[in-house]
């Protein structure tokens, strides 16, 4: 996929202790400064979200290496997101959000390295799983 895999598990492995903080942060950031998106998540139990977020980023960092078991699996969860009313044009707030929350709590240690490589990587991510709904609807 062309990403600096080495930074993103590092700086991943630093994060994961904070990751109740990240994934907080995360949907605070997205709310307010994305409220279009808040009635995706009238119904849902946000202390469970946050988990599976979080459990979410785990799995697709740990597989940056297996992208022949990460493409499908990500393929899979964009045909999900369909469902949830994820359309495309809301993945550059909810990447933007990510990226944020991020440089919110990695605070001295965020970077223009870290910043490229976690753009780098949400981009991969978003664009495959619209391929998956792509596949799907056409
Ligand atoms: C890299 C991008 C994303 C990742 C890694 C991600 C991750 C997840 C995960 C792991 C879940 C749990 C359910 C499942 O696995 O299907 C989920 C649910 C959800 N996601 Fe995402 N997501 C992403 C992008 C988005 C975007 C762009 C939106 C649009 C606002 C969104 C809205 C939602 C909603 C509304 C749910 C709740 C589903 C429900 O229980 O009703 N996600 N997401």
């Amino acid at each position: 996929m062309g990403l600096n895999i080495k930074l993103l598990e590092d700086s991943f492995e630093l994060l994961a202790p904070q990751g109740d903080a990240l994934v907080e942060r995360f949907y605070d950031n997205l709310f307010n400064d994305y409220p279009v998106v808040r009635p995706l998540f009238e119904n849902v139990e946000m202390q469970e979200q946050r988990s599976k977020l979080l459990a979410g980023l785990a799995l697709v960092v740990a597989n940056l290496r297996s992208p022949d078991q990460l493409v499908p699996a990500l393929e899979e969860m964009g045909q999900r997101h369909v469902e949830y009313g994820a359309v495309e044009d809301y993945y550059p707030a909810v990447g933007a959000t990510l990226l944020k929350s991020l440089a919110e709590i990695a605070g001295d240690a965020w970077n223009d390295e870290l910043e490229q490589a976690w753009s780098d990587a949400y981009g991969e991510i978003s664009k495959i799983m619209l391929a998956g709904v792509a596949a799907v609807t056409i």
